[in-house]
């Protein structure tokens, strides 16, 4: 039976950082794993320039624990005031990598996002033009639509829309959590990558909700039914170049979280590695994790592949309940079930 298990280091390609003292207490989980991660634009208020952009890359990296070796891939979030050439400069820099989109109203921080997607368009064109991949949270924002059913009537109403209106435009379908972005994702061509979270390989909807609400487990998009789990494992674990990791890492304080409307958002960071490595396990396919982790996601970014390694040991893994910040404590995801592989 293997009992160590070496892969090349790995990224996160869906990262949400925060700022300040939550930044601080948050970023060496990932750092300590890590060695880069595309860092969500979402902040209060959003970071929205090339220039924005910049201040926050400098922040973080001053947050850094001291020998950390973590590069932060910088992201603008698209309004429908966003300026084409600033995408352009800001992707010419090498330091911003991507623009994310934010239907309004789809989920936290995200009330400047985008209600009319023809406003967008000149950005969305200087972004085919130069390359620049645009990050998706694809969920609709119609209340009218069952929020099980957002992401895949955004796929047929917004997504392929878009793709068809903005020939050779690059786009990560962030957080995929159904069959039928499985489905889309593996119709189709480079252009397309999808990221999975390491959360949506475990719970499905039964674990929010069934025999008590568990706040912990509320994400957005929220986890569906099991089908759709299983579909996200056999996707995750097929050695497709399509679907790489982005572990949506999304702390947010206790307080915050156990409220009459709680935010949406699971804290895996700390823990995801290791949970990966068992999923991986149960399904036969652990010559499949550093694909997922460290391959597929630097091959459609058109960045190399890191060069150093880490190794994971069976020899059960521990985790902290929670992490401790100055606004208060973070509960860490709890999986149900014991860990295996600890990274060391
Ligand atoms: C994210 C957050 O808290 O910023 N929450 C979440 O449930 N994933 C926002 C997001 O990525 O949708
Ligand atoms: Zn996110």
């Amino acid at each position: 039976m293997t009992q160590t298990l070496t892969l090349r280091r790995p990224d996160d390609w869906h990262l949400h950082l925060r700022d300040g003292a939550m930044l601080e207490a948050v970023l060496p989980s990932t750092a300590a794993h890590f060695a880069r991660a595309i860092i969500m634009p979402n902040l209060v208020p959003p970071v929205v320039t090339h220039k924005q952009a910049l201040l926050y890359r400098d922040r973080i990296l001053s947050a850094l624990p001291s020998g950390a070796n973590f590069t932060p891939l910088m992201t603008l979030y698209l309004t429908e005031d966003t300026d084409p050439s600033d995408v352009a400069e800001a992707h010419a820099s090498g330091l911003v990598h991507a623009v994310k989109l934010y239907p309004a109203g789809a989920t936290t921080n995200s009330a400047s996002g985008v209600s009319n997607f023809d406003k967008v368009r000149p950005v969305l064109e200087k972004m085919a033009e130069t390359g620049m991949p645009l990050c998706v949270h694809g969920e609709v924002t119609d209340e009218n639509i069952d929020i099980f059913d957002r992401e895949a009537v955004f796929i047929e109403r917004v997504l392929e829309p878009i793709r068809r209106a903005t020939p050779g435009l690059r786009v990560v379908m962030e957080h995929i959590t159904t069959k039928d972005a499985v489905d889309y994702a593996s119709a189709q061509d480079g252009s397309l990558g999808a990221t999975i979270t390491t959360h949506h390989l475990v719970i499905n909807r039964n674990h929010i909700l069934a025999g008590g609400i568990k706040p912990h487990y509320y994400c957005l998009p929220v986890a569906k039914r099991e089908e759709h789990r299983l579909a996200l494992r056999a996707a995750a674990t097929s050695g497709s170049a399509r679907f790489f990791l982005g572990t949506d890492s999304a702390p947010h304080t206790d307080a915050n979280k156990l409220l009459p409307c709680g935010c949406a958002g699971c804290f895996t960071a700390p823990n995801t590695l290791s949970i990966l490595a068992q999923v991986f396990e149960q399904e036969g396919a652990l010559d499949k994790l550093e694909g997922f982790t460290s391959l597929h996601g630097p091959s459609f970014y058109k960045l190399p592949a890191n060069d150093e390694t880490i190794t994971l040991f069976k020899s059960g893994a521990t985790y902290p309940a929670h992490i401790d910040t100055a606004e208060g404590p973070v509960t860490v995801f709890d999986p149900g079930f014991a860990l295996d592989w600890a990274v060391r």
